[in-house]
């Protein structure tokens, strides 16, 4: 039985998809049973990598939704309008969707998937996180017999780079920014990377899928690198850490009334050098799972590019036109394929939650700096891991300190006693250790 695709999109991922589609050798034979009829474009006179029938191009991509032939709906033509209306348009007429748009599923997942339920149809999303690496499916079916306590990675291949080359080359980032972006690493407005609004929308649908109820993805506290000093890149590699834009979810316990309470939050962090996810280098990205009873699980490998990505949109693919071979019952779903929401999850008050912190001041070099800075630090309850001082320009010194975890309240306590210090001249950088 032959299976109809139509593509809404034949950029970097829709001509990685069609490239596989129209050369099944070698591939699982389900592959072979897959037929491209229809793909929407912007503009068809844009040379394209795949050869395709003209017939098969359209610049309508509602046609390419309605067409009959076409029995799975692929969306990867990226952005909000129309692609959330086209998938809402599809299940509709009840045809499961595959997309790769972290943006639009990590807005309107919630009112997608009750439309997907309600209607009986699949919109499977693993390329949407992780590019080519295998985590959506993992954290709804491998992993679903454990309770998880943190989801953690990089999932943002852009900044990835930047700070690889900045800790290496002890390069400014402005600089690397530059040259990321002549490199094709980085987009012409890299806001969405550097700012960690990428981050953050993946860490929303994985949060999503890791604890069963999804997290308003602009309650996410989120901040990016582009305000990263490389001094604190190299003052952390100097005490053993690397500095990574990790996205982490983190289990923090059950409310009385049964609510998950999450601590969920995208931004620049140190990770001791012997952190799984510190030896991450370049464009890769990696997630590390923590559950109980599996212990640590890494997933590690290409988080973009035409190839991985359209090797994830296949599978989802794959796993559609499975359940079509076999002749699932009209509208019946499978529980952990469609993963809906099973409980409420809410992200606890940032000040009551629980971190490591780096913090570097600029102040005076005088006798009894360190100690006065450790007092404000003591009488807020806040204990330090290590207090270093490094060397200033100008007669200034720079004093870094290593906190233990410590209630993020304290922490900001301690701050404001610290800046109120006639010797301090500011706070020059506050980051997450882990
Ligand atoms: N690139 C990656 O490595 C990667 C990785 C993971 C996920 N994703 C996600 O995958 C999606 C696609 O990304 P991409 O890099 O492939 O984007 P892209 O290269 O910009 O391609 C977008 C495609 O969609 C078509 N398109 C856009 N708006 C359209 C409209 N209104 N009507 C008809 N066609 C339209 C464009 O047509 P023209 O060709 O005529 O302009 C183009 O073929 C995004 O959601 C992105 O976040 C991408």
């Amino acid at each position: 039985m032959t299976i109809g695709i139509g593509l809404l999109g034949l950029g970097t991922v829709g001509a990685g998809v069609a490239a596989i589609l129209s050369s099944p050798e070698g591939r699982h034979p389900l592959v072979g049973q897959l037929a491209l009829r229809r793909v929407a474009v912007r503009d068809l006179s844009r040379p394209r990598p795949v050869d395709l029938a003209p017939e098969v191009l359209t610049t309508n991509p509602e046609a390419v939704v309605d067409d009959p032939a076409v029995d799975i709906v692929v969306e990867v033509m990226g952005g909000l309008e129309p692609a959330r209306s086209l998938i809402l348009r599809a299940i509709a007429a009840g045809k499961s969707v595959v997309t790769a748009n972290k943006a639009v599923i990590a807005r309107y997942g919630e009112e997608i998937a009750a439309a997907a339920a309600a209607r009986g149809v699949y919109v499977l999303i693993e390329a949407a996180v992780g590019g080519g690496i295998p985590i959506i499916e993992p954290l709804k079916q491998s992993l679903g017999g454990n309770r998880l306590q943190r989801v953690s990675g990089i999932i943002n291949g852009t900044t990835n780079y930047i700070l690889s080359r900045m800790a290496e080359e002890g390069a400014a980032y402005d600089a690397v920014l530059a040259d990321a972006q002549r490199l094709g690493y980085a987009e012409a407005d890299p806001a969405a990377d550097v700012q960690g609004g990428d981050a953050a929308d993946k860490i929303a649908i994985l949060t999503g899928l890791a604890y069963g109820g999804s997290v308003p993805r602009a309650s996410i506290p989120t901040e990016g690198i582009d305000r990263l000093d490389s001094r604190d890149v190299a003052y952390a590699a100097q005490l053993g850490f690397v500095v990574k834009l990790l996205a982490v979810a983190q289990h923090l316990g059950t409310a009385d009334d049964g609510t998950e309470l999450l601590d969920v939050r995208v931004h620049p962090t140190l990770l001791p050098r012997q952190h799984p996810l510190a030896g991450v280098h370049g464009v890769n990205n990696a997630i590390l799972v923590e559950g109980d009873p599996v212990g640590q699980v890494m997933f590690y490998g290409p988080g973009a590019g035409a190839g991985p990505t359209a090797s994830a949109v296949v599978a989802d693919i794959l796993n559609i036109a499975g359940i079509r071979q076999v002749g699932g019952a009209p509208g019946q779903l499978d529980p952990l394929l469609a993963a809906g929401s099973w409980r409420l999850c809410r992200l606890v008050d940032g000040s009551r939650t629980r971190h490591r912190n780096y913090v570097r001041l600029q102040t005076r070099d005088q006798a009894g700096v360190i100690g006065r800075i450790g007092t404000c630090f003591g009488d807020a309850g806040v204990s330090l891991q290590s207090i270093v001082q490094f060397e200033g320009q100008n007669g200034a010194a720079e004093i870094v300190a290593i906190t233990h975890e410590v209630l993020e309240q304290h922490f900001r306590t301690a701050l404001d006693a610290i800046e109120a210090l006639a010797e301090v001249e500011a706070v020059a950088a506050c980051l997450r250790t882990l």
